[in-house]
């Protein structure tokens, strides 16, 4: 009758795979907890974390939406349940911070259902939840929130997502500034149309990140981390994103660019050492231009 779901933080777009690429953190995560109770239907008790900013009103928010959803594809009426709500990880900061509600979310309540649906088909629901927060239904952080380790979206339509393996010595490290992107408004500020030679280099890009990851090439990996398509365009929206980038790559990373939709910066390093040596040059070099931040170092 009580159950505590953990999603983790997500690393969507891995520099060249925008909306198709993502991979799962150890730390930050948000938890939600659910209580049945004896009425139908599903109410919000509590939020933590938010400092108020997300709707109390079950029918709003994100997280019991898609949960709603689930229960209405199950055809089941007479659920009853309390969610409380932790964020750990601070809104609009590219670390798939809706996704992580939603998918714990939904999790819990398939576990307390007992398991009606597998983790791949909670996906949708999950998508859902993205598009209630931000406008779209990308896969690419609540793929990995829900089933761990690195996803690929081979396809939207049909939905068609895999894993796949990375090397063990792989670290990212993840550095979220204190400010704040709105999702929606850095995904309006990109263009529709791709030339053929961005195509070109993104389409190598991605087959060389893939075939890096899965042969533990890291020099192919660090040759592969570029994104000319998406970063140079978001780039405008994070203070300092060449000096921290430059600093990350001189300190040993693979490679450095923006965490999902920003302003969080993700690195690559082979071994934890140098991940977290990385980590503490990018905070520097935020903390000179007076921007404070967090940096969370964890294997892949
Ligand atoms: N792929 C999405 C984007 C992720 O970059 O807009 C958003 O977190």
């Amino acid at each position: 009758n009580y159950i505590k779901a953990f999603a983790p933080a997500t690393v969507a777009n891995v520099a060249c795979g925008f909306d198709i690429f993502g991979f799962a953190v150890d730390e930050p995560g948000d938890v939600v907890e659910l209580r049945r109770r004896a009425e139908p239907g599903i109410v919000i008790s509590d939020i933590t974390g938010d400092g108020g900013r997300l709707p109390r009103d079950s029918a709003r928010n994100a997280v019991t939406v898609v949960m709603l959803r689930l229960l209405e594809h199950l055809g089941n009426t007479e659920f009853g349940g309390e969610v409380i709500l932790h964020k750990n990880m601070p809104l609009g900061s590219g670390m798939g911070s809706s996704s992580a509600s939603a998918v714990a979310g939904v999790y819990a309540l398939n576990e307390m259902l007992g398991q009606p649906l597998t983790r791949q088909q909670l996906l949708p629901f999950a998508m859902e939840g993205e598009r209630i927060a931000c406008g779209s239904a990308h896969a690419d952080n609540v793929g990995p929130a829900l089933m761990g380790g690195f996803l690929v979206v081979r396809s939207y339509q049909p939905l068609d997502v895999f894993q796949i393996p990375v090397p063990e010595e792989l670290y990212c490290t993840l550095v979220n500034p204190d400010i704040e992107v709105n999702t929606k408004d850095a995904r309006f500020i990109l263009r529709n149309e791709v030339s053929l030679k961005n195509a070109i280099s993104q389409m190598g890009n991605v087959a060389g990140l893939i075939a890096g990851l899965m042969q533990e090439d890291y020099d192919l990996i660090s040759r592969s981390m570029v994104d000319v398509i998406v970063e140079p365009i978001r780039a405008i929206l994070i203070p300092e994103f060449n000096e921290v980038k430059q600093v990350a790559i001189a300190h040993g990373a693979l490679g450095c660019s923006i965490s999902g939709a920003g302003p969080s910066m993700f690195t690559l390093s082979k071994g934890r050492e140098t991940a977290e040596q990385v980590g503490k040059a990018m905070q520097e070099t935020f903390a000179t231009a007076g921007i404070e931040s967090n940096a969370y170092v964890s294997a892949i």
